[in-house]
């Protein structure tokens, strides 16, 4: 576990399973070496007061919008300060306010400035739980990326037995430290990640390229870094920032990255190969721009490097995750690359689908591996598709070929 000096925001909500949240602020602040700010609704202040919560954060408890001390914008320093925001327990309301946007006081509105780096710890009663408002509400946060601790079953407050209450503090607690720390499953390993699309020159100022923004192959090493890993990312051009922890090359052409690939290949255990390297690029470079008052002539296109195959061939060992983008029979397409480039997963990606593909922040995806096993992903943000590649890909690494690299 690492949570020291990570600074969590924790939301109380009137829920009755609040008083589990003292003993649980206790542990992080004195166990774990959280820097924990705590925040309560007016309902939550009906459950229990603020002294306790005051006592084990050691700081004073915002209950207000508009009181305390110097306010300005406080709501958004604490969203941004913060490294997440635990709502616990989080009623059936915040979660409906969340997913509806609204922000009607000093926790809804903190919540909905931070986004989805907001982790709910549900209780409620089971029939609240069931309500399919209340599902559709965790569904639609969940697929924008939002972390869920799902209630346990058995008996609730209320007389009731049912799914609805509070997850163990363990659960709670190992939760956090995933969402925060990943789970070290790329410890000790280099994973080379390629992004982003590549430009192709015609002339100095013109190329060809496609709709690739680089996001998937940025999430990616993103959460390859949160495992652990050892991250290189080689991306073609973006507007994107690079995350924290990763070392980055920047080129354009497929020829470049290829060389860029082949230069770094050495001692990789993974690649994840999800730039939207250009299939054609022109057969000829015009040192000089093309002159508009130059007769149109045609512009011959030849096919670029293949860039799978030739790290395959000489880089038989590294597990190659590949990416594709096809549309019509997809999934066959995607098998046949699979196995024609001896790669050991390919990422079916369908841009027909409605919040996949370019330049979506969400993704929906198939996986297939050399072996025959297939998963799919449905609609989430592309950091969380991200996290369960990473995951699904090392965990089964040892029934393929480059299994000798399992962990
Ligand atoms: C005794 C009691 C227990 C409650 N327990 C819960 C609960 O566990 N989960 C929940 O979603 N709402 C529960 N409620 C209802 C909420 O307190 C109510 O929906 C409130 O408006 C939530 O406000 P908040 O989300 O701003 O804190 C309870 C109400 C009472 C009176």
């Amino acid at each position: 576990m690492n949570l020291q000096s990570k600074q969590i925001l924790l939301g109380l909500t009137g829920g009755i399973a609040i008083y589990k949240s003292a003993s649980l602020l206790r542990r992080l602040v004195h166990d774990e070496g959280v820097d924990a700010r705590v925040v309560m609704t007016k309902s939550a202040q009906q459950f229990m007061t603020p002294l306790i919560f005051e006592t084990f954060s050691k700081k004073p408890v915002l209950t207000d919008m508009f009181s305390g001390g110097i306010v300005s914008t406080r709501h958004i320093d604490l969203a941004n300060d913060s490294d997440l925001i635990l709502i616990c327990p989080a009623t059936a309301d915040i979660v409906a306010k969340t997913a509806n946007g609204i922000a009607d006081d000093l926790l809804s509105t903190i919540v909905l400035a931070a986004g989805n780096k907001t982790i709910f710890a549900l209780a409620m009663n089971v029939n609240m739980y069931e309500n399919p408002i209340t599902l559709e509400n965790i569904q639609k946060l969940k697929e924008l990326g939002y972390g869920f601790i799902e209630p346990e079953e058995g008996d609730l407050a209320c007389n009731n037995k049912g799914k609805g209450r509070l997850a163990e503090e363990r659960i709670i607690i190992e939760y956090l430290d995933t969402w925060l720390n990943g789970k070290h499953l790329l410890k000790g390993k280099k994973v080379i990640v390629t992004a982003g699309p590549t430009r192709e020159y015609i002339d100095p100022v013109r190329f060809i390229s496609n709709r690739s923004t680089g996001k998937m192959g940025f999430a990616l090493a993103e959460e390859a870094v949160k495992e652990d890993g050892n991250v290189l990312l080689i991306t073609g051009p973006t507007m994107l920032k690079p995350p924290p922890g990763v070392e980055v090359i920047r080129v354009e052409s497929a020829r470049e990255m290829g060389k860029v690939l082949s230069e770094n290949a050495g001692e990789a255990d993974f690649l994840f190969m999800s730039a939207a390297v250009e299939d054609f690029c022109p057969a000829n470079f015009s040192e000089n721009k093309i002159k508009k008052s130059e007769p149109l002539k045609e512009i011959p296109l030849t096919l670029s490097p293949d860039l799978v195959s030739s790290f395959r061939a000489n880089n038989p060992k590294v597990c190659i995750v590949g990416f594709s983008v096809e549309i019509e029979d997809g999934k066959n397409r995607s098998i046949q690359k699979l196995v024609s480039k001896n790669m050991d997963y390919i990422v079916w990606n369908d841009p027909s689908k409605e919040g996949t593909g370019f330049e979506s922040d969400t993704n929906d995806v198939l996986m297939f591996s050399a072996n025959g096993d297939e998963w799919y992903f449905k609609k989430n943000s592309k950091r969380k598709i991200a996290e369960m590649i990473i995951q699904t890909v090392v965990r089964n690494i040892s029934s393929l070929p480059c299994g000798m690299l399992a962990p």
